[in-house]
């Protein structure tokens, strides 16, 4: 997968930056072209000249150093590269890029750069552990970098431990079992809609449901790590953004099938994983209600159902929608294809943390060809891979 590919490798200062010149040169055998940036503290460690011989490249260590006066380098390397590997990536450095610094070659050239970044830290085991590191990763994570986990083992410091730089040949194999991950939906297009409704009753009040769009999240996420183009279309929820997904914020039904209906006839996959309201008021107020003695009557009118209109519109695309239900839900789901003319269905019964809000979920896929998966309890992050697998599966086979 490495062989050709344009390798950005940035080096930082840590005890484990002589293991990036084993890299390095690793990488060039599998046929990488490989620029290398240093940070000022790995340049204590090991000397540019290393990495320049290794990698057969300039070595770039100072963001005002213009090699050449036609191009502006951080901008130049960023648009060059394929990939980015950091290793080793210490705690100062993961801290930089997760607070947007660009104080230096490599945390600018980050910032300029959409190619996938690979982030393998290094460190002591105690500050491998700090809330601090804890929380730069997780913000890293969301912004989509990808992690190469240090491994167990005796650390420079005399500490045993997690914190250790993976071995070259194991940072070499998650990058390559990645890329390939991403060749499984390269090209496809993937709509998802995601979380609750609201319906404007007045200014200050909504009718909505209890979906947290957590199952619709994670099914974005598990298409665009097959490498596919991913739209998704967000109700209101508490969820950041997935980095590298197209989102399109909607509030109501009537928002959600505007939306969606522009999008559908460039897709090849629809997974409808909204929980859209049937009904909306009849009439919105533009003032607040004020309360009046006895009951209020608010008159509701059906909205349209989005997923049953794809349904009837759609030409060559996969429509995939979703049953909710607290009762009886294989039959109602297999009903629910049927009369939404769907390619598949994901049912789950509603209860005890499952469904709704919950991390955790547990759904039966069904096909119109009456294939019939069970994916047992699991996290939605699980579920929605194992979906994403089995949609996949079948759209080849149509
Ligand atoms: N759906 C939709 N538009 C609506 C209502 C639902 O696209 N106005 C979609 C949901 O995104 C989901 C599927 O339809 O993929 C199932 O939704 P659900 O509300 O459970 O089904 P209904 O057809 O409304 O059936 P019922 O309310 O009778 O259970």
């Amino acid at each position: 997968m490495l062989n050709g590919k344009k390798v950005l490798l940035g080096v930082s200062g840590g005890i484990a930056a002589y293991k990036a010149c084993a890299l390095t040169s690793k990488l060039v055998q599998q046929g990488a072209d490989v620029k290398v940036i240093m940070t000022e503290g790995a340049t204590e460690f090991v000397q540019p000249l290393t990495f320049q011989a290794l990698s057969r490249n300039p070595v770039y260590t100072d963001a005002f150093d213009e090699k050449n006066p036609e191009k502006i380098a951080h901008i130049d390397l960023a648009d060059w590269s394929d990939l980015i590997i950091l290793a080793p990536a210490t705690a100062h450095l993961l801290g930089r890029i997760a607070n947007g610094l660009a104080d230096d070659m490599l945390t600018t050239t980050l910032l300029a750069a959409t190619s996938p970044v690979y982030v393998a830290p290094a460190m002591n085991v105690h500050m491998y552990a700090h809330p601090s590191v804890k929380k730069n990763l997780i913000e890293l994570e969301k912004m989509g970098y990808r992690f190469i986990e240090p491994g167990d083992g005796y650390l420079a410091c005399g500490y045993v431990g997690k914190g250790r730089l993976e071995e070259p040949e194991r940072i070499i194999e998650v990058i390559n079992n990645h890329e390939k991950k991403t060749e499984v939906m390269k090209g496809k297009k993937v709509l998802i809609t995601a979380g609750p409704t609201q319906e404007i009753i007045d200014p200050v009040r909504f009718f909505t449901n209890h979906s947290s769009g957590k199952m619709g999240y994670a099914l974005a996420q598990a298409a665009k790590d097959l490498g596919a183009e991913v739209t998704l279309i967000s109700g209101p929820v508490s969820l950041a953004k997935i980095a590298g997904i197209r989102t399109i914020d909607v509030q109501s039904a009537d928002e959600m099938y505007q939306a969606v209906i522009k999008e559908f006839p460039e897709q090849d996959l629809v997974i409808k994983s909204a929980a859209v309201a049937d009904y909306r008021p009849k009439q919105t107020s533009d003032q607040k209600l004020k309360k009046k003695d006895g009951d209020l009557v608010i008159e509701l009118e059906r909205t349209q159902d989005i997923l049953a209109t794809l349904g009837k519109e759609k030409t060559n695309q996969y429509l995939v929608g979703f049953a909710a239900e607290s009762e009886q839900p294989l039959t109602y789901g297999k009903e629910k294809l049927k009369r939404k003319q769907l390619d598949a269905i994901v049912i789950n019964e509603i209860g005890f943390q499952k469904g709704f809000q919950s991390d955790h979920n547990e759904v039966v896929f069904y096909t119109k060809d009456e294939e019939e998966h069970r994916i047992p309890y699991a996290t939605k992050k699980e579920i929605a891979e194992k979906l994403m697998q089995l949609v996949n599966r079948k759209m080849t086979e149509e």
